[in-house]
């Protein structure tokens, strides 16, 4: 089972940056405790506050991986090109957020990417990654 997490914008500032909407670990930190625990799976991770780049590891991921979790961050809200680009693949993409977007500020109530992916996992906090895993565990 391989999976690629693809996080976007400020994402590489979690665990500084405001705290009280996406928590104080650092994706890092958060990260090694995945993979502590789920031995079984073999992960790949990519952060990146540049679109292309993040549409370059979809298209990367997208025909070698089993599954790929993608944070776009503020480009979920923006990006024609991400949306594109998942459509374009075949491993099956999980949409994650940490925060509740749809409790938030209208402008993060609209994703480019939901119709496009098989699944939304929104507001859990970090704990939003470690469900899409189960779930391509379990699929
Ligand atoms: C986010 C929500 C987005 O609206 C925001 O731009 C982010 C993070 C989340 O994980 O909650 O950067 O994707």
């Amino acid at each position: 089972m391989k999976i690629l997490i693809i996080n976007g914008p400020n994402l590489n500032l979690l665990g500084i940056r405001e705290p009280g909407i996406y928590g104080n670990q650092s994706f890092e930190a958060y990260y090694e405790d995945l993979k502590k625990e789920f031995p079984e799976v073999e992960f790949d991770y990519f952060q990146s506050n540049i679109e292309g780049e993040l549409i370059d590891q979809i298209q990367r991921g997208g025909f070698s991986c089993d599954g790929i979790l993608l944070n776009a961050a503020a480009y979920t809200h923006t990006s024609v090109g991400i949306r594109d680009a998942i459509k374009t693949i075949e491993t099956p993409v999980i949409e994650i957020h940490i925060s509740n977007t749809f409790s938030r500020e209208d402008f993060r109530h609209k994703s480019y990417v939901s119709p496009v992916v098989k699944g939304i996992i929104v507001g859990f906090g970090l704990d939003s990654y470690r469900l899409g895993i189960k779930f391509f565990l379990n699929a």
